[in-house]
């Protein structure tokens, strides 16, 4: 069965001089989590520099579903490349970006169906939504919840509220966003319990919110993810997207489901938002949705998507390259990919959990499918941080050759790709335990 194998102490002498280069030339606003450089990658196993072989359980932040380097997404995208790179689907057709949008809305299974727009990033998909709740609806104001991310474009920034630094001296951001507190039921924003909190979060927005400060028929979308990934991967109860959704109904408010990261498989359903029986307006897709070619997309319920022709529009989003990668992606993902999702996700969850029962500082783990996170605290009853002591695991991981990141302000998520097999996601969890276990008696 195939190990990580690292030879030495990281970074070794190439990743090193290329680190040291990269600070002289690449942008510092970057957050690399670990000094590692990356040469190549098959599967679930990412080589370096300097030849040390890695288990991936970040899939690029979710981004390769069908794994490195998937040999069908590969040919498809060489076949694409020979034929046509580009034209823009701005200004013209063709074939391969009509097929994908066909399928993105039968995915999406709108009532009245479904159209769609095509960008290269996740913040483009929701920039899109953004522009076209306002359009639609001729309001002005949005709503969004603490611990949101939806991107770092201006827009896709101000419907944001997940780390603070991230908005450090930007301001002003774009007016008419107000931010309301998320189902985060491990620290519930009212200090109460679910259920018996009687599903505040959605009753707070009517009353005071909609009450006292912001008049409902002035609110054109509302933002959500429905599972909140670079917020800690927030799982909301059951019946939080249906109250959602009847309070959008009640006064015409678009629902948006942001699924970048959730979406396409990776919960073990194409889309998180069918775990919640509620259907959105909109949904803005991005990082699986082409095994890591850049393509992004927002499908809309077709009478909502009425903007006029030159409303809004990219010279790139949906390339063919793009496109076709993603046709290929999608392929995989209903021949067995999803399913794989849910079964490893039920491995992955239940081996945490069993975990959990020895180690205090795990305080809290939740997910779906492959979209899995381990919240870290000093004390299980205090419900302390473990900020420091959740960067350290993941270090100590790193050096022994496991690749996971973090989220929120001290969790630990595991996004591997879809691909993933059963001994392959046990030789991670045997390294994440050791890291844990050095962890807690350092
Ligand atoms: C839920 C969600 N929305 C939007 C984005 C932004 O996507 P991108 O980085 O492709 O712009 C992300 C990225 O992490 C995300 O997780």
């Amino acid at each position: 069965m195939k190990k990580p194998c690292i030879n030495g102490v990281l970074p070794g002498p190439k990743a090193a001089a290329m680190i040291l280069r990269d600070s002289q030339f690449v942008s510092p606003s970057y957050t690399r989590s670990y000094p590692m450089v990356v040469d190549s990658a098959e599967g679930v196993w990412v080589r370096d520099s300097d030849g040390n072989t890695f288990l991936d359980l970040t899939a690029g932040i979710a981004v390769t579903a069908t794994g490195h380097c998937h040999p069908q997404i590969v040919k498809a995208i060489c076949d694409q490349a020979q034929k046509l790179i580009h034209m823009s689907g701005t200004d013209f057709y063709y074939q391969v970006q009509i097929e994908l949008a066909e399928k993105l809305s039968v995915i999406a299974n709108m009532e009245g169906g479904a159209k769609v727009f095509f960008g290269n990033s996740g913040a483009e998909a929701v920039e899109a939504a953004f522009k076209l709740a306002r359009y639609h609806t001729r309001r002005e104001q949005t709503l969004a919840f603490f611990g949101a991310f939806h991107g770092r474009t201006m827009g896709a920034l101000s419907l944001s509220a997940s780390k603070a630094y991230q908005k450090k001296y930007y301001t002003p951001f774009v007016p008419g966003i107000t931010h309301v507190p998320y189902p985060y039921c491990y620290r519930c924003p009212y200090g109460a319990c679910h259920p018996t909190c009687g599903g505040a979060c959605v009753r707070w927005i009517e009353d005071p919110l909609f009450r006292n400060n912001i008049p409902p028929e002035e609110v054109a979308a509302i933002f959500v993810e429905p599972i909140q990934g670079e917020g800690g991967y927030i799982v909301p109860p059951p019946d939080f997207f249906l109250e959602l959704g009847k309070l959008a109904k009640k006064y015409g408010i678009l629902l948006v489901a942001d699924e970048i990261q959730s979406g396409m498989g990776r919960t073990g359903k194409m889309l998180a938002m069918e775990h919640f029986g509620v259907e959105p307006d909109l949904i803005a897709l991005a990082k699986g949705i082409a095994s890591g070619m850049p393509l992004g997309a927002m499908v809309a319920r077709k009478e909502v998507m009425d903007w006029h022709s030159g409303s809004h529009a990219s010279t790139f989003g949906g390339n063919p390259v793009s496109c076709a990668a993603s046709l290929a992606t999608i392929e995989l993902l209903e021949n067995g990919l999803i399913e794989n999702a849910r079964k490893r996700g039920e491995q992955l969850k239940s081996a945490l959990l069993e975990m959990q029962g020895s180690y205090e500082c795990m305080g809290d783990v939740r997910g779906l499918g492959l979209m899995v996170g381990v919240e870290f605290v000093k004390d299980r009853v205090t419900k302390e941080r473990a900020a420091v002591e959740r960067d350290e695991i993941i270090q100590k991981a790193f050096q022994k050759g496991l690749l996971i990141l973090g989220c929120g302000e001290n969790s630990v998520r595991f996004c591997p790709a879809l691909t993933i097999g059963p001994e392959e996601l046990d030789t991670g969890l045997a390294i994440f335990e050791e890291a844990v276990r050095e962890s807690v008696s350092s």
